[in-house]
């Protein structure tokens, strides 16, 4: 007879072997610099949340490549500190957001570095690493706090859909100006413009941007929650005294703020303009402040069972929807006509969901999640998304996220 157990680890160690090897035929070198594409086909450039999920899965297998791809992730740092969503290493085709800078994008996206760094010190201490990359990490999360919330009421703003790492999410239509029946074609002029805007404004967003597209985004902000905490750990150990108060300080701001603005019955939603219109439509919003602890476990329980685990809007067969069921934008096989961030299950958003599942004790639904995910990927392929319905995958190939499943085990 089949042993669950073995069987369990027979796939685990499958996905283990690819992941690994997706991760190592991906790295690629640029003079000093060592990073990995997220897929060689479709992503052949450095993309900043992407390598931090690198450097959080190659702190338990590789530190030294972690410590390669933060370092080479912080190179292309602005002088105002501000770190690039894209670095264009090699010279090709997709240039979509780079105008007006050299080698890089012009934008941001989820500031996941502190976390990475730090996760990564915790499973292979290095202190005279985290020496190396402290002064940048302090001056980025300095340049989003002092300019990315101008009106100093402590939510990050973000200047384009692109900057929350879910480039055509439903949630940012309204802001956006974009009809529910826009082709992706006309969605992408939407926010390619919204780049030129930036540069009306030299790239000087706060000055602005406000007028063109200014969103607080939860992600993005449940993000800078988590990491600013991490920043305050390595600051600590470094004893940066300043840099420990202006992190741990931040962090609080930033919780209180979302709770005021953002939370309204029993969830989380993103907010635009200077009342905070609420961005009402059902994302997986709901669930990424799980991973920063921002719910009280009361509202947890409610979420996780009025939301989570709701087979007509969030749970699906293959995981959970990035967009529920129920909204008139939801799209499952969103490949098709080119917008991703409509339904598809996406292996980030498993990640976040699986860890902050975990930290409120939500070990059976964490569980879940890691193993709906590891038999989508033996099913399906390292692929970008995938149908949660059907477990048709789409995007890109040899995609590196499927590697997160690796730091979906305890230990
Ligand atoms: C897509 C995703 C974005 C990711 C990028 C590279 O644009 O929406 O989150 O960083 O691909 O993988």
């Amino acid at each position: 007879m089949l042993d669950p157990m073995a069987f369990d680890h027979a796939k685990r160690e499958a996905i283990q072997r690819q992941a690994l090897q997706i991760l190592k035929e991906n790295q690629r070198w640029s003079g000093a610099y060592r990073y990995t594409l997220p897929s060689a086909e479709h992503y052949p450039y450095q993309w900043l949340w992407d390598s931090c999920f690198h450097a959080i899965v190659y702190a338990r297998f590789d530190p030294e490549m972690a410590r390669a791809e933060l370092t080479s992730l912080v190179s292309k740092q602005f002088a105002d500190g501000m770190i690039p969503h894209i670095i264009y290493w090699t010279p090709g085709i997709l240039h979509l957001f780079k105008w007006g800078v050299e080698g890089t994008s012009s934008l941001t996206q989820p500031p996941m570095i502190a976390y990475a760094a730090w996760e990564l010190h915790r499973r292979a201490p290095d202190i005279s690493f985290l020496e190396s990359i402290y002064p940048a990490l302090l001056s980025y999360y300095r340049f989003l706090v002092d300019k990315r919330d101008s009106r100093n009421h402590h939510l990050i703003g973000i200047i384009n859909p692109d900057e929350s790492g879910e480039d055509d999410s439903p949630r940012f239509d309204f802001p956006l100006g974009a009809k529910p029946d826009i082709s992706y074609e006309d969605h992408l002029e939407l926010r390619k413009k919204l780049v030129d805007e930036n540069r009306t404004c030299d790239f000087d967003a706060e000055k602005c941007m406000r007028k063109y597209f200014w969103v607080k985004d939860v992600l993005f902000n449940t993000v800078m929650v988590e990491n600013l905490r991490a920043l305050g750990h390595i600051a600590s150990l470094l004893k940066h005294g300043d840099g420990e108060h202006f992190a741990n300080l931040n962090a609080t701001l930033i919780a209180e703020a979302m709770r005021e603005h953002m939370f309204e019955d029993g969830v989380y939603w993103s907010v635009a303009g200077w009342n905070y219109k609420k961005l009402r439509v059902a994302t997986w919003m709901h669930f990424v402040p799980l991973f920063a602890g921002l719910y009280t476990s009361e509202e947890a329980e409610k979420v996780v069972r009025t939301h989570l685990t709701n087979t007509d809007t969030f749970s699906a067969r293959y995981g959970i929807r990035t967009v529920s069921k129920r909204e008139p934008s939801y799209l499952p096989g969103g490949f098709k006509n080119g917008f991703t961030w409509r339904g598809p299950v996406w292996m980030a958003p498993h990640w976040f969901m699986y860890h902050g599942l975990m930290r409120y004790g939500y070990s059976a639904e964490a569980e879940h999640i890691r193993d709906v995910s590891v038999e989508l990927l033996l099913r399906s392929g390292f692929r970008e998304h995938f149908n949660p319905e059907t477990a048709e995958p789409g995007g890109a190939k040899n995609f590196t996220w499927g590697a997160l499943v690796l730091d979906m085990f305890e230990e």
